[in-house]
């Protein structure tokens, strides 16, 4: 007999359903389990009487064990859980589980029992397998993967080529603070922070669309909700554009795209278990200056900085802005250009000395930033020597020698993405976190 998903029972008649007991009432006459997978959960009804052998398996069940049921389907109103239930003619125990070594939710109070408190977000990574068994945790990934590949689809039908970048690098990247140093055979390598590099070595091999989704690392010693030392970036390159407001464009289209997607097939489930309303922009976003922004938010809510810390966005900055695009755009999403060269990284084009890129914020948090490059082999060079790195990022400068054409591109983070559109921190959002005191499971 096939296993039939909990979700495609649809009509009273023989299945077989597997899965996790994830509640178990085994009384005097009656055992109640509910059957949980990926799908759905379903009520399983044994009158034990009738079926001693099947009572004697549901007597050495425990909650999160994992079986078979093999029975009939029956369509009731008495039963509150999708008013159908199973009344099985086998229960096949696959694997028992011991006492859970963590709450994954709060138990309230009742007349005879204390409440039970949920376990910390740290304690339940120890247990993230067990952690991740339930619908709401379960509904992150599926979200997730309906977000890249939905961007997967808008970039390939516009010509995007998917590539796969090393990570392990042999001189520090981008800036060569936050990178983590590893031993490799008689000599020392490096961890990407940002296919950066190798995402423009493509635009002059002559491919003129790429994207890339794969591990990020960075050696920041941040405990934020928002940081992680390895996270998954969406990055993506192309040749031939007219200046940074060509990327602006491309970014907000994709990202319009995918959350219309994902609201599609999951707005509903993330506003039941969430209880956020996933809301699809509507394009142009807003773009401020840095400038304007600080501005906007002093005439608003009196915040104020000194001058010379202007160049870039503080973090209450970044929050302060949300409140700023509802208000004044009725938007969540707000592009800030004109930083600071010193704040930027030296492969950003500049235009009379601004860098010619910016920063995209969603509810408050930076989720990409993206820029114009510069192709030109001997103002690139005169950038790096700037920032000190030259001789760091020498094979880089090579790229630019032998003819590349004008370029510009960004980095999403996948994780920060997820966390804001489920309203949660990035700790609960990663299949599984790492951070400065974090190496496991
Ligand atoms: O802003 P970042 O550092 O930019 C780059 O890596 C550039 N090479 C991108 C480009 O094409 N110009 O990183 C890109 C995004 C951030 O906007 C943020 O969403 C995410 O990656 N990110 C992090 N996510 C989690 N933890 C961290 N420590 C992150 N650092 C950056
Ligand atoms: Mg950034």
């Amino acid at each position: 007999m096939n296993r039939t998903y909990i979700r495609d029972i649809k009509e009273n008649g023989p299945v077989k359903v597997q899965g996790f007991i994830e509640n178990l009432r085994d009384g005097k006459s009656m055992a109640f389990l509910v059957v949980k997978d990926i799908t759905g959960k379903i009520q399983v009804t044994v009158e034990k009487e009738k079926l001693p052998q099947v009572a004697e398996a549901v007597s050495q069940l425990t909650p999160d064990s994992v079986v078979t049921i093999i029975g009939e389907a029956v369509f009731t109103e008495f039963v509150k859980l999708g008013g159908v239930e199973i009344i099985p003619s086998e229960i096949i125990i696959e694997s028992v589980s011991d006492a859970l070594p963590i709450e994954r939710r709060e138990i309230p109070a009742t007349k005879k029992k204390k409440a039970v408190e949920r376990s910390s977000i740290d304690q339940r990574i120890d247990y993230r397998w067990i952690d991740l068994r339930t619908e709401e945790n379960q509904l992150i990934f599926k979200v997730q993967s309906c977000m890249t590949d939905a961007m997967r689809r808008f970039l390939t039908e516009r010509n995007f080529i998917e590539i796969h970048t090393p990570k392990l690098i042999g001189a520090a990247s981008e800036s060569g603070s936050d990178v983590f140093e590893v031993k490799y055979f008689d000599r020392n390598a490096y961890l990407a922070q940002s296919p950066q590099f190798y995402k423009q070595m493509a635009m002059a091999a002559g491919f003129e669309r790429i994207f890339e989704t794969g591990p990020v690392f960075r050696a920041e010693k941040s405990y934020t909700n928002r940081h992680t030392t390895e996270f998954t970036g969406f990055d993506l390159e192309f040749s031939y554009i007219t200046s940074f407001y060509d990327v602006m464009k491309m970014e907000e289209e994709l990202l319009t795209y995918m959350l219309k997607e994902v609201n599609e097939k999951y707005g509903e489930e993330i506003k039941a278990l969430y209880g956020l309303e996933l809301i699809v922009p509507t394009t142009p976003f807003p773009i401020m200056t840095l400038a304007e922004l600080y501005s906007e938010l002093e005439k608003e809510f009196g915040y104020t900085i000194p001058e010379e810390e202007k160049g870039d966005l503080t973090t209450e900055a970044e929050k302060l802005s949300y409140e700023l695009v509802k208000k004044k755009f009725n938007h969540e999403f707000l592009f800030v250009t004109d930083f600071g060269a010193e704040k930027r990284a030296f492969y950003h084009m500049r235009k009379d000395g601004v860098p010619q890129g910016y920063d995209l914020i969603w509810r408050g948090v930076e989720i990409t930033t993206g820029a114009q490059r510069e192709h030109r082999y001997d103002i690139l060079k005169a950038q790096a020597e700037e920032k000190g790195l030259a001789e760091d990022v020498k094979f880089y400068l090579d790229f630019f020698k032998y003819g590349c054409p004008p370029h510009g591109g960004f980095g999403l983070g996948v994780d920060r993405m997820t966390m804001l559109m489920l309203g949660i921190g990035i700790k609960e959002v990663m299949f599984l976190f790492r951070g400065p005191n974090r190496l496991t499971p």
